[in-house]
């Protein structure tokens, strides 16, 4: 394609065929095709693609390894070219002395975790993709997981960011230490912006040492609401879980029908995992202590006796994601958030507006996946308004619409219809400030 022949230091793509998976991620959103793909391997190729996009008119659109949830890396409008990062050069380095890692954005997650581990260093986000997604994806997107209800998002674990700006070069905020205020902390706002700021192509992440053990349990109960008020009494008694799972009656008798073998032997008519990292935990103490708080719900605990039954149990809540959309191809899985005070309330909120949806997920941080299963067969109007009700009841209980998918495509226009006027306008004059002519990902968020 003539614009992009002379492009330094990156490979071209422009055949149909080869472009038509750019299309996709994985939301239940569809974008256009591109007008083609580049895959840059150094900071010439960005800037002759920032400086033709801004001459020619065409979106830039960023893309890691295309695992997101909402939309965010799609092509839209007629004219958009995505840049696709899985060639952009670095190396993972690992700082012991500044408990630190940097790493480029093409970085696999499970290479960055595994790069920290080997030295005895953990990182926590793990969102459910983490063996695929790719860095750059995470930072771009603040990507969550289960570890999210301890450790909090990937924005807390990022020192430093570089990333590509509307002049074409390639600008660092922040440094390798967790002490840094001198001003507003810009390279904040570039993550979880899913690249309308910027793009973001490098990071030096945060560490801290590995947990040693681990207490993993496995919580059935008879009556599922039971589940509900535990994350946050287990708070307020000083139990910070490092995940806490759980799965309604519907997905756990879906898993049990029809899931793996290891998902077919599970108790109860709900469930919840609960795992814990802190020194001690596995000591009779920290169970004695647990198992008091708990009470009568704790009838049928079973504690995970070894790494393989610990391993087994995370495989199944891994999969459910894929198992539930490989059964309902055409299901929307959101991931609404409430303060986990306020559980219960959400719940019988839920059932009060009658939204027909399953739910499981991270209930210890009150993020929860509502998955509308029939979406496919629901008539378009209809789902628009029960999913609107969904994040209005989110948002009326001290919530909000999207606790680590992001918002891109999939939840723009109820982003745009529920959020503060003031938040989108105060948006809006930031993006029109940091990239007047609209070059990056147009469309997505605002
Ligand atoms: C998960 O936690 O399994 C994913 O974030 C949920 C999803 O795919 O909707
Ligand atoms: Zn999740």
């Amino acid at each position: 394609m003539a614009p992009f022949r002379n492009l330094p230091d990156a490979t071209v793509l422009t055949d149909p065929d080869a472009l038509e998976p750019y299309r996709h991620d994985e939301s239940h959103v569809l974008g256009v095709l591109p007008l083609a793909v580049v895959r840059p391997r150094g900071p010439a190729a960005l800037k002759e693609l920032v400086r033709l996009a801004k001459a020619e008119g065409f979106a830039l659109v960023p893309r890691g390894a295309g695992t997101g949830k909402a939309g965010g890396c799609l092509p839209t409008g007629q004219r958009a070219v995505v840049v696709d990062f899985s060639a952009w050069p670095g190396e993972l380095r690992v700082s012991p002395q500044d408990l630190s890692l940097s790493a480029p954005a093409s970085a696999l997650l499970r290479d960055v975790k595994a790069a920290a581990a080997a030295q005895g260093f953990f990182y926590p986000p793990d969102p459910n993709s983490w063996e695929s997604c790719a860095l750059g994806g995470t930072l771009a997107t603040n990507a969550g997981g289960p570890n999210a209800c301890k450790y909090g998002m990937t924005r807390h674990w990022v020192l430093s960011v570089e990333a590509l700006l509307e002049d074409g070069e390639i600008h660092t905020f922040g440094i390798s230490s967790v002490k840094a205020n001198a001003g507003p902390a810009l390279g904040q706002l570039l993550i979880g912006s899913e690249g309308i700021f910027g793009f973001i192509v490098g990071a030096t992440l945060r560490l801290t040492p590995m947990p040693r053990e681990y207490t993993t349990l496995l919580l059935p109960v008879k009556r599922w609401q039971d589940l509900l008020d535990l994350p946050g009494r287990l708070c307020g008694a000083g139990y910070l879980p490092s995940a806490f799972e759980f799965f309604d009656p519907a997905v756990l008798s879906e898993l049990r029908a029809h899931g793996p073998e290891e998902a077919r032997r599970l108790p109860g008519e709900a469930m919840a995992i609960l795992e814990f990292d802190e020194r001690g935990c596995t000591s009779e103490p920290f169970l004695e202590g647990l198992l008091d708080l708990l009470g009568p719900v704790a009838e049928g605990l079973e504690v995970a006796s070894d790494e393989r039954q610990r391993q087994g149990i995370w495989a199944v809540r891994r999969m459910t994601s894929a198992f539930l959309k490989e059964r309902h191809p055409k299901k929307v899985s959101e991931d609404i958030v409430v303060p986990r005070s306020r559980l219960g309330e959400f719940f019988a909120g839920l059932e009060r507006l009658g939204i027909p949806s399953v739910s499981y997920g991270h209930l210890g941080d009150g993020n929860l996946h509502v998955n509308l299963l029939a979406a496919g067969e629901t008539e378009p109007a209809l789902l628009e308004r029960q999913l609107m009700d969904l994040f209005r009841l989110s948002m009326s209980l001290g919530g909000t619409l999207s606790g680590e998918h992001g918002i891109g495509l999939a939840k723009r226009d109820a982003f745009l219809a529920l959020s503060d006027p003031g938040q989108i306008q105060t948006l809006r004059a930031i993006k029109q400030a940091l990239d007047p002519q609209g070059i990056f990902n147009p469309g997505k968020v605002i």
